[in-house]
């Protein structure tokens, strides 16, 4: 796993958008993994930029890490708002190549893991709780999970409290997720933190992509920033 430390935010999104525009530029048909969350949406504005300079996003496809169990798809909360309005809605991307997983039961599960496995991703972007938390697998979730139904700790549920009027009570109980065997099945992993209450965790990430790149490709570039 490549380092890449900076001095500020935007300086890490300029970091994480040169690893994306080399892909970008390589393959118009390329297949991301996209993340929500605080960290990727300075990475969403220089690849909004890079839409106004002129790339075109219609061949693109994207397949998103993670969606709360119960919420409706245009609920100003839902993680398929989020990336209509940080990314999709201000990129040329055609709506019908971009997924976001949804639903509640093990049938739901496997539609999102089929549906991954007639594409493969090139480049899967990844934010990181301060717990080490990726997408909705907290630590110690086996590595092979696929994508499955999570039922979210009082403690993820209190840290997303922030987004539903500080109360925990409407916060969601569960949500769809990709499993780390299924964002390992990717080319390319990029992890984007910011805050130096990442440290640790962006730490302990490195050591496991050590341990597993003997037989797997796990995070591939890191760009973490300390601020
Ligand atoms: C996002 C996600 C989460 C976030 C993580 C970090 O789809 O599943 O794992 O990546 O909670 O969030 P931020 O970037 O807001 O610190």
């Amino acid at each position: 796993m490549k380092v890449i430390v900076c001095e500020n935010y935007d300086e890490m999104s300029a970091k994480a958008f040169e690893v994306m525009k080399e892909l970008l530029d390589a393959k118009k048909d390329a297949v991301l993994g996209l993340a929500t969350g605080s960290s990727p949406v300075g990475l969403y504005k220089e690849m909004i930029q890079y839409h106004k300079d002129g790339y075109s996003y219609k061949d693109i496809k994207s397949y998103n890490l993670d969606e709360y169990v119960g919420i409706d798809r245009k609920d100003p909360q839902s993680y398929y708002t989020f990336m209509y309005e940080n990314l999709f809605k201000d990129i040329d991307i055609d709506l019908n190549n971009t997924h976001v997983p949804y639903g509640s039961t093990e049938a739901d599960c496997k539609a999102y893991e089929d549906a991954l496995s007639e594409v493969s991703i090139d480049l899967q972007v990844l934010g990181i709780g301060q717990n080490g938390h990726i997408g909705f697998n907290e630590p110690g979730t086996p590595f092979e999970t696929l994508t499955h139904i999570v039922d979210l700790t009082e403690n993820t549920r209190e840290a997303n409290a922030r987004f539903f009027d500080n109360d925990i009570n409407k916060v969601p109980t569960q949500a769809i997720s990709m499993g780390i065997g299924t964002i390992m099945k990717s080319k390319k992993v990029l992890l984007v933190a910011n805050g130096e209450n990442k440290a640790d965790a962006v730490k302990a990430e490195d050591r496991k992509s050590t341990r597993l790149n003997s037989s797997h490709l796990y995070i591939s570039y890191a760009v973490f920033c300390l601020k």
